[in-house]
């Protein structure tokens, strides 16, 4: 055993007490007050010097960044796809025609996002002229955005039918492209389905064909293009009464534009989007 933890208890408490305060030196801790007051003046000034020299370059970092337009973009990509309403589980719709309750959600979710499509409401935009891309001047502060009407999705509109057709077993379900900042679509660009299986379901498209207008494009960035919109596709399914129960899944793709791509192995959202129906009656 070592001498130390032989020392009887009553002398390590007094080490102690010395050590936290020794009356003799007035040293506190070890250190007498200046030693304190110096040490702590160094860190002040130490930590105080990194946090300005922080500041300072982040300040420096942000004079480069504009708040339009990302920064580093090595090219500009190709968008996502997504569906709207976007079932809770995967992407799966199930629902009994014949039970209002069991596509409410569906029903709420396409009346909330179509809100903004109104036709009232788009009436403070422009109509463009179809078919061409629609560049707006590099100086012009604030970007006008095209008309897209409500009404332009048809039976999908909400505006004849207030179920979206989920009543009548014709669901609709709009498929979108992920908002890219400048991208600039060639060719004819349009959204095509079609059903895992033939047979089972029929798809009708709006606008017709499944058009993705190129006057929609390109997208200027939140700040510059408040009021854009980005332009939907309805699609209206009619499921085959032979196959209701049963799950019917359908692909979507972009196509018809050549820098659009819809085939990637590691992204099955890049170009693409595929879901799950089901219903019952
Ligand atoms: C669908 O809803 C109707 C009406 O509520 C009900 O009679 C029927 O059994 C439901 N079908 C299924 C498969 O749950
Ligand atoms: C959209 O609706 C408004 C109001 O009804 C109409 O004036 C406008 O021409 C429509 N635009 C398009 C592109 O259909
Ligand atoms: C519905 O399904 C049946 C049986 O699979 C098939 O014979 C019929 O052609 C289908 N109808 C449509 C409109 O596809």
């Amino acid at each position: 055993m070592s001498k130390e933890e032989k020392k009887p208890f009553s002398q390590t408490m007094a080490e102690w007490r010395q050590f936290v305060y020794n009356p003799r030196s007035g040293e506190f801790l070890g250190r007498t007050a200046k030693s304190w007051g110096l040490i702590l003046l160094f860190y002040l000034v130490f930590y105080g010097f990194l946090a300005a020299l922080f500041t300072f370059t982040m300040w420096v970092l942000l004079q480069t960044l504009s708040g339009d337009i990302p920064k580093y973009r090595d090219r500009i990509s190709s968008p996502g796809l997504m569906i709207s309403p976007k079932p809770v589980t995967a992407l799966e719709f199930y629902f009994n025609k014949s039970d209002s309750k069991s596509y409410a959600e569906y029903v709420s979710t396409l009346k909330q996002f179509l809100k903004s499509y109104d036709d009232s409401k788009q009436s403070k935009n422009i109509a463009c002229t179809a078919g061409k891309l629609f560049e707006q001047n590099e100086d012009r502060a604030v970007k006008q955005a095209c008309q897209f009407n409500r009404t332009m999705l048809g039976s999908c509109s909400g505006v004849e039918d207030d179920t979206f057709g989920y009543a009548k077993g014709t669901p609709c379900v709009l498929v979108k492209m992920n908002r890219i900042i400048g991208l600039k679509p060639e060719g004819e660009p349009h959204i095509q389905c079609s059903p895992k299986e033939e047979g089972k379901v029929q798809i009708t498209y709006f606008p017709d064909g499944g058009t993705i207008d190129l006057m929609y494009f390109p997208y200027y960035g939140k700040n510059l293009h408040a009021d854009y919109l980005q332009p939907l596709v309805a699609v209206q399914l009619a499921i085959n009464s032979s196959s209701t129960k049963e799950d019917v899944t359908i692909e979507c793709k972009i196509m018809g534009s050549p820098n659009l791509r819809n085939e990637d192995d590691r992204d099955k959202f890049l170009g693409r989007i595929s879901f799950k129906v089901q219903m019952s009656e």
